[in-house]
């Protein structure tokens, strides 16, 4: 069985023949180059988040505080990553995360498009944000057999929601994401420092311009007048109204798999099983959203409650160990934001390839040389508290 960190060796054998690796193979090197390339504006909408920043360091930080404990002639020579998730079997426990600027943070300007493709070579499935650059029904024709999720930014205007899933459905999504920590934005000071937003910009709504919900409530249709239509969008995205009470029309929406996106509270995740909701997404928004929300260490509380429901967990992985360390802490799949946007900005479909590789490559590794063969041998005792490097 060919193994994700037989990687490495492929990237020495092509340094004998004189060749470095496309891209660099560290999170601060993915985002050193993606500072270059990007817009500044757009680099700092990506790499910033809420408040201080300290939310998404210690996201970061609070990896560090666990360490791995090695097991020796425990039989991990060769490794199985693959995990079970709403019964598909995937060949390893990563997921793409909703970016809802990816289609903008390629060269070509359809980074969705790229990561739908990234998607169906790796078998790493992609949550498909609301906001894309190119409508859904385009991105998951790209994504071939492997399945997708699409993020439901829940819309002030139930029939444009209603519509939003019922493409999804149409479209071979096998999961609805509703994303719960954006019903308004947060206070993000490089881009209120820059004065921007993306979206703003008429940026990213392919989804909603082509709804044929959203389309009939403009006077003229958004080829004609964009400005209008930006200004629609603007006014139905937020939510704030939205309460446990719509869950029950939440859950009525589709029979695929529902998952709620940013829990944290194992009260919440408890509210969430008695509205019949299918799995759990712990997140802390990349500390894009709440501002001082941990994320880690809400994790085994949040698989506590969730008593067997299926939980993914985003936030601050930036490595293979990050990786190993959320599935030791219970997660049954593991996210990445901006390490694969990073790669899109640098090399399209295959900067997103090479970060995934990377990320594969570190994580079996870490499974190996620690002793552990299957991602069932992850539990919280592999794992040990270590003091961390202090964030400041
Ligand atoms: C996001 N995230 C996000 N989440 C979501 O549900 N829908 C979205 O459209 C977006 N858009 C988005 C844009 C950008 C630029 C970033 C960085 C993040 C949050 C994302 O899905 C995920 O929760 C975090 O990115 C995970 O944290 P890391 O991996 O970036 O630390």
């Amino acid at each position: 069985m060919a193994e994700y960190a037989d990687f490495n060796l492929g990237i020495y054998l092509a340094g004998l023949g004189g060749d470095p690796p496309p891209f660099p193979v560290t999170f601060a090197g993915l985002e050193a180059a993606a500072r270059e390339r990007l817009e500044h504006r757009l680099f700092d909408y990506v790499a910033g988040g809420a408040g201080d920043e300290h939310t998404q360091r210690g996201n970061v930080a609070a990896f560090e505080r666990w360490g791995i404990v090695p097991r020796m002639l425990a039989g991990a020579a060769e490794r199985d990553l693959s995990v079970e998730l709403f019964g598909h079997r995937l060949p390893t426990p990563l997921l793409l995360s909703p970016i809802g600027v990816v289609g903008v943070m390629t060269e070509d300007g359809h980074g969705d498009l790229a990561t739908a493709a990234a998607s169906a070579n790796s078998g790493v499935p992609m949550v498909a944000s609301t906001l894309m650059q190119d409508p859904l029904e385009e991105v998951a024709a790209r994504l071939g057999d492997t399945p997708g999720f699409f993020q439901l930014y829940t819309p002030n205007d139930r029939d444009l929601a209603e519509s939003l899933v019922r493409r999804a459905e149409a479209a071979g999504f096998r999961g609805i994401v509703v994303t719960l920590d954006t019903w308004t934005l947060g206070y993000r000071p490089r881009d209120l420092q820059h004065a921007t937003f993306p979206q703003l910009r008429g940026h990213c709504l392919a989804n909603y311009f082509s709804d044929p919900v959203f389309r009939s409530r403009l006077a003229a249709p958004p080829e004609e007048d964009p400005g209008a239509a930006t200004l629609l969008w603007a006014s139905i995205f937020g939510n704030p109204g939205l309460t446990w009470d719509d869950l029950a029309w939440l859950r009525g929406l589709t029979d695929l798999p529902l998952l709620l996106k940013g829990i944290c509270h194992p009260d919440d995740v408890r509210r969430a099983r008695d509205g019949g909701v299918d799995g759990i997404y712990c997140s802390n928004h990349g500390g894009r959203q709440a501002a001082t929300a941990p994320a880690l260490d809400l994790l085994p509380a949040v698989v506590d409650a969730a008593d067997g429901l299926p939980v993914i967990f985003d936030s601050g992985v930036r490595s293979g160990p990050d990786i190993v360390k959320a599935l030791a802490l219970g997660a049954t799949a593991v996210g990445i934001g901006r390490p694969y946007g990073y790669g899109a900005a640098i090399g399209g479909r295959a900067g997103v390839e090479f970060v995934l590789s990377c990320l594969l490559a570190e994580a079996d590794l870490t499974m190996g040389l620690n002793g552990y063969a299957r991602i069932a041998d992850l539990t919280r005792d592999v794992l040990v508290r270590t003091p961390g490097t202090p964030t400041g």
